[in-house]
């Protein structure tokens, strides 16, 4: 093995700088060679420690690890008469506190330990343990050089080549292929825009009416599905997850073959099914956990409009429509989020369209990916007043808790879609606009004082929530909103994954201990 840095340096220190009294833990939990092992064993798990030292004096003389306790424990010897030195490790190894992290890692690698008591002038001052090197240290087997550290949440990691689309973090900036998002969402329909993202270029009127009969006998829901779909209502603790059974079945009722097995127009003709199915999906299961029955698509209204109709049987304000299908062009892709990786993951498998939408679904129900609209209303609901904002979220910020609907791992600057939505918000006159504008300034300044140099703004999820609200769409449609259209990124991704494809699997770095070990 060899030890290398972490990028260029850690905690403000080039790792191979690092010494052990950087990483140790100190004081240390000691015990004396005539301690019971009751009593020694007692204090260790009150401590959450795996190894105690044994001194003699300030002299280390032996260590007592989890393990020599897992052997007394197979024994069957009695804890309350047993003592330390019978069990522990006589005369450990030990290291300076101006070791090396390197030469520190590579000994106890080297000999199999898991500790080493840290010693100055024949003292104890501290100890340190394979995982304490480990976090400042990254290690790599001779046998594979080639191996590349990611750092953690892949943050910044390119992992593939894309013609979809992207995000510029510093200039507040995203495209589908080659157009700005927001200006898309500002001037054409979503149906446009998925065409473009399937297909690479905007339609003119011909490919328009070609695409939109292609895709509107595909909304209904195949029958096999229609007639499980009340069971999977009830079952379901809420749409996402009802509507992930959906997707699964769906797939599977219209036999979807594994993507490596078929060809593009196959796997193109399946993505437009599911693409266009979801809406349908999620306002029949929402309707169905309400009790009522679900209402079918209508060929006459705008993508916004029949989504809002398929809701609650009601013609709503064209600008409403509007405003929901607005906020659905803002989110049908969003470079490799967390869903759209985990989408192409499972392509990069060979499986089938279906099986990859279902996994985008489960990634983007988490709350800290898709999951954040409702909860961002309920922050509005709890700060209540204006006055109550900033004593609120100096409170929230300094117990450590997420502002949700704030900070994204890539923009540094205002999210743009925040930005096209809170127009949007303005346009439609929606309610909580004012109070909204007001948190958001305050949670932007609360961040900046109490989250210094961290770029913490409105990301997306803030204003969408304000949105939907007022188009009367309720909370638990927050999120099943999001994938509604996030699901033509996710396909036109799978597509581009699929036309090129190659396994994506990475590799992990072990830490347990070292291997093999005897079988207890
Ligand atoms: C979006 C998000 C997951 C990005 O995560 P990330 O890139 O891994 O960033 P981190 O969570 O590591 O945050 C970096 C720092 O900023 C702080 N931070 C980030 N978002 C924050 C928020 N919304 N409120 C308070 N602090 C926040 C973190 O506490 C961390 O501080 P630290 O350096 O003291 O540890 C994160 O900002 C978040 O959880 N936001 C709230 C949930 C949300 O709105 N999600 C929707 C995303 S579109």
């Amino acid at each position: 093995m060899i030890v290398s840095g972490v990028g260029d340096s850690v905690g403000g220190m080039a790792a191979e700088t690092h010494v052990v009294s950087d990483v140790m833990s100190a004081p240390v939990l000691t015990a004396a060679e005539d301690d019971v092992l009751a009593t020694v064993g007692e204090r260790m798990m009150g401590a959450g420690v795996s190894s105690v030292i044994v001194v003699d004096d300030a002299r280390p003389v032996g260590i007592l690890t989890e393990r020599d306790l897992v052997r007394f424990a197979a024994s069957g010897d009695d804890a309350r008469t047993s003592v330390v030195r019978d069990w522990m490790t006589a005369d450990p190894d030990t290291v300076e506190p101006d070791s090396g992290v390197a030469e520190a890692y590579q000994r106890l690698a080297d000999r199999g330990y898991r500790h080493f008591p840290v010693v100055a002038d024949g003292a104890l001052v501290g100890v340190v343990s394979l995982r304490d090197l480990l976090s400042v240290a990254s290690i790599q087997p001779v046998t594979d050089p080639g191996q590349i550290e990611a750092p953690p949440g892949l943050e910044g990691v390119i992992v593939a080549e894309t013609t979809v689309g992207d995000v510029r973090g510093q200039e507040g900036f995203y495209h589908y292929r080659q157009y700005s998002a927001v200006d898309l969402a500002a001037h054409v329909t979503l149906e446009d825009a998925w065409y473009l993202l399937f297909e690479g270029s905007l339609p003119d009127v011909t490919e328009r009416e070609r695409f939109i009969d292609e895709i509107r006998p595909l909304r209904a829901i195949p029958d096999p599905v229609i007639d499980v779909l009340p069971a999977i209502a009830r079952s379901s603790s809420s749409i996402m997850e009802g509507l992930r059974s959906a997707v699964s079945l769906v797939g599977a009722t219209s036999d979807m073959q594994a993507t490596l097995d078929i060809d593009h127009a196959q796997r193109r003709a399946d993505a437009l099914r599911i693409c266009a199915v979801v809406p349908t999906l999620i306002m029949a299961m929402y309707r169905l956990r309400n009790g009522e029955e679900p209402i079918a698509p209508r060929d006459d209204l705008g993508y916004g409009a029949n989504y809002l109709w398929m809701m609650d049987g009601t013609d709503h304000d064209v600008d409403v429509g509007r405003a929901v299908e607005q906020y659905q062009m803002t989110t049908i892709d969003h470079g490799f989020n967390a869903s759209t990786f985990t989408a192409r993951v499972i392509c990069s498998t060979g499986a089938d369209v279906g099986a990859a939408v279902v996994g985008g679904i489960g990634a983007l129900s988490g709350p800290l990916h898709g999951g954040a609209p409702s909860r961002a209303l309920d922050l509005l609901d709890a700060i209540g007043t204006e006055d109550n904002a900033r004593p609120y979220l100096v409170d929230a910020v300094n117990n450590g808790e997420k502002i949700m609907g704030f900070g994204h791992r890539v923009y540094k600057t205002d999210d743009p879609r925040s930005t096209f939505l809170r127009g949007v918000a303005e346009r439609i006159g929606a309610e909580k606009i004012d109070f909204a504008k007001h948190v958001e300034r305050t949670v932007v300044d609360v961040l900046a004082e109490l989250k210094p140099g961290r770029d913490l703004y409105a990301n997306v999820e803030f204003y969408a929530g304000v949105v939907m609200d007022h188009c009367g769409l309720p909370r638990d449609l927050f999120t099943p909103t999001f994938a509604s259209s996030r699901v033509i990124g996710w396909c036109a991704n799978i597509l581009e994954q699929a036309a090129d494809n190659r396994i994506i699997r990475p590799s992990a770095r072990y830490v347990g201990p070292p291997p093999p070990q005897p079988l207890p």
